[in-house]
């Protein structure tokens, strides 16, 4: 990307602009740990920024490596060294700067051996596969002083920002209810038989602290996000960005209690065999989050997705002047309740407005300026901390199969044992739970 059109989207964000100093011409040692889907989007707009230098690229599948390498040299980023052990690239090329798009099971242990290297972090969501996992990167990030970026690019995205100032306007009127959601086309789930790990990946490293499953295509890659030793389904992966626009707008650090439901009565009973494997998420929930003033529902389903309601995705506001939704790649839309006025749009000001949809450069160039200017970036560690918590939360009620309290400040699970122990899970040795 250029400069202009950096400064640009950064101005559209309304963002301050720390152009004036020597800071905002300071390169950085840039690596990448997990160089799948994902981490190569986040890798090309570090790129575009033009002040990162890419030392270094880490994945487990030697495939993955080897083209991510390849992608590097072809777009003009020199040639990185590969790695297939995260450890080794940390200790061998000192990053000043680490990008973690691995699975979430990986983000907890490799977030807080890079800011205990003294890099700083741009981490995916959701940050931690279980709460106390995300507890320890925050406190991880904080002891190194190092600033953490975590990858929520809808807290800047420009329609984003816009909705937000639309609801605080008083618009919308008092909110009393907020529903989110994420729906999807499906059916009954087909097994796949089990197989030999694919030539070059390293399967034993990949499953790394969560349990050694037999490999399936289902899982690598990116569909791991269905299996709950390394995920948390929908919920865990779509439902963090849209929990965090409830936590940004309300200010309110969690909810109060959380219950919820769901199965997978369309998908189809759990299988898991030696020979064969299904998904284990649940195909559809509902997650109920009561907080102060208001409550907010989760919904997903992963069936069922038509043109009977109007959005798939995203969060309506219900307030007593009418309804709030912001979207993805339908912007934002106030339907009044006034059956005379007429609803008031935004268009969505996605930086890559086809195929993968974001606003990552934004998020990239607000990561910069924080680590110039000694700042907090906009999806700073606690921010993504909080939000990742709420999934996460709605699951261990899910599996509990009861409502929860939660002390939203000092981040524990009142009088529930049961529930209290599903905040952390053991790991497979030799990986050490983080403390
Ligand atoms: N913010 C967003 O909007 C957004 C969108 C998509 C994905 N994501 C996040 O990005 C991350 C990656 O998702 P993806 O879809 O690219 O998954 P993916 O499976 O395509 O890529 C993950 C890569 O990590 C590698 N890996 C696994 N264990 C590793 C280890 N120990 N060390 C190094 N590499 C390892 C895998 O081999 C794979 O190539 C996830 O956390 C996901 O939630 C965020």
């Amino acid at each position: 990307m250029s400069d202009r059109r950096h400064f640009l989207a950064t101005a559209a964000a309304g963002l301050a602009l720390p152009m004036l100093g020597a800071e905002a011409n300071k390169t950085y040692s840039t690596a990448l740990i997990g160089s799948g889907w994902w981490g190569m989007n986040i890798l090309r707009e570090a790129m575009a920024s033009g002040r990162c230098r890419v030392v270094g690229l880490c994945d487990v599948d030697a495939n993955v490596l080897e083209n991510g390498i390849a992608d590097v040299e072809s777009e003009g980023g020199g040639k990185p060294r590969g790695y297939r052990d995260y450890r080794e690239l940390l200790a061998k090329e000192k990053p000043q700067i680490v990008i973690i798009a691995t699975p979430d099971h990986w983000h907890a242990l490799q977030s807080i051996a890079a800011a205990q290297a003294g890099a700083h972090i741009y981490v995916e969501k959701p940050t931690g596969h279980t709460i106390a996992e995300s507890q320890a990167m925050l406190r991880a990030a904080r002891k190194a002083a190092v600033v953490v970026q975590v990858g929520l690019h809808r807290r800047i995205g420009p329609h984003h920002v816009a909705a937000m100032e639309f609801l605080r306007s008083g618009k919308v009127g008092q909110v009393g209810m907020v529903r989110l959601f994420a729906h999807s086309r499906g059916g009954p789930e087909t097994p796949k038989p089990n197989a030999k790990a694919p030539e070059g990946l390293d399967w034993d490293l990949w499953c790394g602290p969560g349990p050694l499953r037999p490999f399936n295509s289902k899982l690598h890659p990116g569909g791991w996000r269905h299996f709950l030793d390394y995920a948390n389904g929908t919920m865990g992966d779509w439902g963090v960005h849209w929990m965090d626009q409830v936590l940004w707008w309300s200010g309110q650090p969690g909810p109060k209690r959380v219950f919820c439901s769901g199965g997978r009565d369309v998908a189809g009973p759990v299988l898991k065999s030696a020979q064969e494997s299904s998904t284990d998420a649940p195909d559809h929930q509902i997650a109920t989050f009561e907080f102060d003033g208001f409550t907010a529902v989760w919904e997903h389903r992963k069936f069922g997705a038509n043109n009977a309601e109007k959005h798939q995705v995203g969060a309506y506001f219900y307030g007593s002047n009418g309804t709030l939704h912001i979207g993805w790649k339908d912007g934002w839309t106030f339907y009044p309740n006034d059956p005379k006025a007429t609803p008031i749009h935004g268009d969505n000001q996605l930086q890559e407005p086809q195929g993968d949809g974001h606003n990552i450069a934004l998020l990239w160039a607000d990561f910069l300026r924080a680590i110039d200017l000694a700042q907090k970036p906009v999806a700073d560690i606690e921010i993504g901390h909080r939000s990742s918590m709420m999934p996460l939360l709605a699951m261990i009620s899910w599996r509990c199969g009861r409502s929860i309290q939660w002390d939203p400040q000092k981040e524990e699970i009142l009088g529930d044992a049961e529930a209290s122990a599903l905040m952390r899970r053991d790991y497979r040795a030799p990986w050490v739970y983080p403390s």
